[in-house]
């Protein structure tokens, strides 16, 4: 193994994801661990060369194993001042500063050899960030024993399914089965006009399909999952309050009884996008924009008909390429197009028309949890309205979505 590690032991303290990040700011690989490891948990990790008990919720205190260890450790309560954390360890722990990308990435391959050996890995990709990671790590770790499964449900950005066909398929050899379930998706969301019940029909259809394929191949033991260290965090700790349940793959089917296999769940996204990068995922999969579960089937708003789907897509396609022409790709938070259940009069043509409008958002925030309007240049979007007026079928307007989160959330189901 390339990298050393210092071992935050989670006693409930909220600040041991920053103390995680200090610690890697200065060059060396971190992790936090629950307060009751095991002995044999302990010797399992690799590489540990200090331990700190990071002191929280009262009534929490280390398990045996980490003093019975005789690895060094100290007590903190949040994050520690920077030369008392140089001194501890450079100098008691003796670590060198070896935790980059490169060091990251060769250490997680081992591991993942050694935990599956022979054995086959089903991965759901998505073409999100993690998922696509993901794949690209373990083609690296196990090439063609990894199977990788790409549900086309419809409801993907423009280029989107094309996009994870190619990269994975052809440019890196991924073994990949593409399930087009987009008639099966769009059956099923005929007529739903509930934002919830669509993202449950959504989630569900999801693993459903996603359990045939998995049946439909022999001799699978492990599913890799694109699990990140927020997702752990926000998902409870055993010392932490769930923020959010966190579905990776829509939920595990459980009946399949898989091994999980997940090589990024110590990993901040930002260090997620530096890992994809240097596994050679291209920019538009490293730094795509947040992008729902549920995909355009949150955005073209009430029940989802084909027509205002496409032009949902089309519309966002046009948002995409003039906001990247104009320099604000990476700038902006969120950018997207909605289109509503209703129609309005216009003139085209010198006729009467009734279409549709196109509303366009345009976010930045830190954390989703509240969000400000990006200010976006009145000539950029006149051009965006122009272009979507006359390339994106059935539409008449185009407005823009003032509002704030709170009191208008991110979405607008
Ligand atoms: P809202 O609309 O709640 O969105 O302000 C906050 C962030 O979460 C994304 N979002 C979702 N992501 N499944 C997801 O994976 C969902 O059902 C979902 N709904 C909203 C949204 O795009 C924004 O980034």
């Amino acid at each position: 193994m390339k990298q050393d590690m210092i071992l935050i032991i989670d006693l409930g303290n909220d600040e041991n994801s920053a103390l995680a990040r200090a610690i890697r700011a200065l060059g060396v690989y971190s992790e936090v661990h629950p307060h009751d490891l095991t002995s044999e948990e302990l010797a399992a990790l690799p590489n540990v060369k200090g331990i700190i008990a990071n002191r929280g919720m009262a009534g929490i205190v280390p398990s045996a194993a980490f003093e019975a260890s005789g690895i060094p450790m100290i007590e903190a309560e949040g994050l520690i001042p920077e030369e008392e954390l140089r001194a501890f360890v450079f100098g008691r722990c003796g670590c060198e500063a070896n935790w980059n990308m490169e060091n990251f990435i060769a250490d997680q391959i081992e591991l993942v050899r050694a935990q599956v050996g022979d054995g086959k890995v089903l991965l759901a990709l998505s073409g999100g960030v993690d998922s696509s990671v993901v794949a690209a790590l373990l083609i690296r770790a196990i090439g063609k024993r990894l199977t990788c499964v790409h549900v086309n449900h419809g409801l993907l950005r423009a280029g989107e399914p094309e996009g994870v066909v190619r990269v994975f398929r052809e440019e890196l050899g991924a073994d990949l089965i593409y399930v087009d379930a987009v008639d099966r998706f769009l059956g099923k969301l005929e007529g739903v006009e509930e934002p919830e019940a669509k993202r449950k029909i959504i989630g569900k259809e999801f693993i459903e399909v996603f359990a045939e394929e998995a049946h439909k191949l022999s001799g699978i033991e492990y599913l890799a999952q694109g699990t990140i260290y927020p997702d752990i965090v926000e998902s409870g700790t055993k010392t932490g309050k769930a923020v959010k349940a966190h579905h990776n793959v829509g939920g595990l089917p459980e009946d399949l009884n898989f091994k999980l296999v997940e090589p990024l769940k110590y990993l901040f996204k930002d260090e997620v996008r530096a890992c994809g990068k240097a596994l050679g995922l291209p920019d538009s999969m490293v730094y795509r924009q947040p992008f729902p579960g549920p995909g355009l089937g949150v955005r073209c708003l009430g029940a989802i008909t084909r027509d205002r789907l496409e032009a949902v897509r089309e519309s966002d396609a046009i948002l995409r390429e003039e906001f990247a022409l104009a320099g604000l790709e990476g700038k902006v938070w969120q950018y997207f197009t909605a289109i509503p259940d209703f129609r309005s009069v216009g003139v085209k043509d010198n006729a009467r028309c009734f279409e549709w409008p196109v509303i366009i958002r345009a976010v930045n925030t830190v954390d989703a949890m509240t969000a400000e309007i990006a200010c976006i240049e009145w000539d950029v979007l006149k051009k965006i309205t122009s272009r979507i007026l006359a390339e994106v079928k059935g539409v008449n307007r185009v407005v823009f979505d003032l509002s704030p989160k709170p009191t208008g959330t991110i979405e607008w189901e």
